[in-house]
């Protein structure tokens, strides 16, 4: 029963369902040694150096935060050669995607990516209220800037892309995102979500976009980044925008006040310096990417390219009784149904210790 003070945009939003925690599983199971690759998080933990700055600042905490966030966007700004005026920061970048319809779109106002995108792009619309439209994708269900492009109305508002996507693991190539930017209607923003973006410098030679030179060339272009990926600091909650000063102004108008932690602030300066583990991370998911790829078999799987830390796997069958089995096997990965993608698993990468685990039991449950 759904109470009568629900507006119907709220009616038909789904939960989102995040990947299943360890210790449930091995309380429901009654087992120890779970392995979750689940939720696309760094199996090298936090960047040391973020870790290190954490004590100190713990005695601050009957304070507030900056709610500016100086320090932390004064550091971003240094790092990306951008103007201390576009930045803001968010709860994690999602917290910025939600922001951002807030703050730009009109009730009539759409919200459009393709089929097999993040879900919180769609989330994002439909929370507010929004519409929100989804292109058809390539045969490798990767963003068709052409098909996107075909889907742009005059209602359109924000067009978003993943580069790389999750769960795709698929980039858009850099003339795919100038070609899109160039029939981006006048009044419309592309936001370039890069939450991988660090990962996908690991593969020099594969072509992709660079949202920070999209946005050099078109204040129309935002630019999403976060220190949950391959910083690993996701349980801080800490991700920002780059963009125009305008678009900068709305999305601070909207956002909650004190929506950073002091922590979370502290330990993403000291991530930002932290050049060993962002090598260390990229090189690790690239090598495991590649053994995904090489050594996950079954009849009917196909494992997606991936430039970021995680494999689309398409399992040639339903995926639910695979994903099940997986999970009675101490294994969690994620099923894919939630995102129209019935007879896929994605698969993060794992710890160096558990990866012939994840890879044994991956092939014992497909090639069954
Ligand atoms: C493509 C993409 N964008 C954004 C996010 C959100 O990251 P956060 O809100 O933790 O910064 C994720 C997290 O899974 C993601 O996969």
């Amino acid at each position: 029963m759904t109470a009568a003070f629900v507006p119907n945009h709220v009616k038909s939003l789904d939960v989102y369902q995040p990947g299943k925690p360890i210790e449930e599983l091995e309380r429901e199971l009654g087992i120890t040694g779970a392995i979750k690759v689940a939720s696309n998080e760094n199996p090298l933990g936090p960047s040391p150096k973020a870790l290190a700055a954490l004590p100190g600042a713990l005695s601050q905490l009957h304070l507030y935060p900056d709610a500016g966030g100086f320090a932390l966007r004064r550091a971003i700004a240094k790092k990306l050669g951008v103007a201390l005026g576009e930045i803001t920061l968010g709860n994690g970048s999602n917290d910025l995607l939600y922001q951002l319809v807030l703050a730009t779109c009109e009730p009539t106002d759409e919200v459009l990516s393709h089929k097999f995108g993040f879900l919180s792009y769609r989330l994002s619309a439909q929370v507010a209220g929004r519409p929100w439209a989804a292109a058809a994708v390539t045969a490798d269900l990767a963003c068709d800037p052409d098909a996107l492009i075909a889907a742009i109305t005059e209602q359109t508002k924000l067009v978003v892309i993943g580069s790389p996507n999750n769960p795709t693991g698929s980039v858009v190539t850099q003339a795919g995102a100038a070609k899109i930017l160039a029939a981006l209607p006048k009044r419309a923003l592309l936001v370039v979500d890069e939450a991988y973006a660090e990962y996908a410098d690991a593969w020099p030679e594969v072509d992709h976009v660079d949202g920070l030179a999209l946005f050099r060339t078109d204040p129309r272009v935002v630019v999403l980044r976060t220190f949950s990926k391959i910083y690993g600091l996701a349980g801080l909650r800490v991700g920002y925008a780059v963009a125009s000063p305008e678009v900068v102004d709305v999305l601070n108008r909207v956002g909650r006040t004190f929506h950073v932690s002091s922590l979370a602030q502290i330990a993403a300066i000291a991530a930002l310096e932290d050049d060993e583990h962002v090598r260390a991370s990229a090189q690790l998911a690239r090598a495991q990417i590649e053994r995904f790829r090489a050594e996950v078999t079954g009849p009917g799987v196909r494992v997606y390219p991936s430039l970021t830390n995680f494999v689309l796997i398409d399992t040639g069958r339903p995926a639910g009784p695979i994903y099940d089995a997986l999970l009675r096997k101490g294994v969690i990965v994620r099923p894919m149904a939630m995102w129209g993608l019935p007879n896929c698993i994605r698969v993060s990468i794992a710890r160096e210790q558990d990866l012939p685990r994840v890879i044994a039991t991956l092939n014992e449950t497909l090639g069954a």
